[in-house]
């Protein structure tokens, strides 16, 4: 299969936060924002693999570090990091945006691990990572490492 980098599937997706996406305090429910990082993770493996069925199998480490209001933009970024091969790991984050001031906040982190799978869920081969930079390196080093401690779960 051909070699493929990150930049090839790399995205952000944006959504504007409603107030169907709060708890009655007024804060975006963490389920809320997990599935938007869920969402960009899937789009960005699904281009990655050019497949159309790809499963979560783990999230690593999320993390939300600021409460996000409604009206506020929700910028969700997601990359590939690391193949297998039939699993992909992504770096996903969030970011919060005043849409009026433009001031962004980091919102959210998190490690997003997905299998390629056929029609009946039994896993597919997918296209190498190719590794362009020392810090695409360092981030497919930590991804084999988390990946080992997930394995032993
Ligand atoms: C994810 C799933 C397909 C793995 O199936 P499996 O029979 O355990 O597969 P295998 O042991 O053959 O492993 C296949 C790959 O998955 C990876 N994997 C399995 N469990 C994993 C986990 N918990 N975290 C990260 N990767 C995992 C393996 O490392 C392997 O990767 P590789 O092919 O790159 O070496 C299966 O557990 C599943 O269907 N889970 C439910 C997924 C789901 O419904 N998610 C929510 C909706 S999207």
């Amino acid at each position: 299969m051909e070699p493929r980098p990150a930049s090839l599937s790399r995205l952000t997706m944006a959504q504007v936060i409603m107030p169907e996406h709060t708890n009655p305090s007024g804060i975006m429910h963490g389920g809320e924002l997990f599935k938007i990082m869920d969402n960009a993770a899937g789009v960005v493996a699904t281009r990655h693999c050019s497949s159309p069925n790809i499963l979560t199998a783990s999230v690593d480490s999320l993390v939300f570090k600021e409460s996000i209001r409604a009206a506020n933009l929700v910028l969700c970024d997601a990359e590939v990091i690391y193949t297998g091969t039939s699993s992909i790991a992504l770096h996903v984050t969030a970011v919060v945006e005043k849409i009026i001031t433009r001031e962004t906040k980091p919102a959210a982190e998190g490690y997003w691990f997905m299998v390629a799978v056929d029609k009946k869920g039994r896993p597919i081969p997918i296209p190498p990572l190719i590794i362009e930079t020392a810090e695409q390196e360092e981030r497919k080093i930590d991804a084999l490492h988390r990946l080992k401690r997930l394995k032993q779960l």
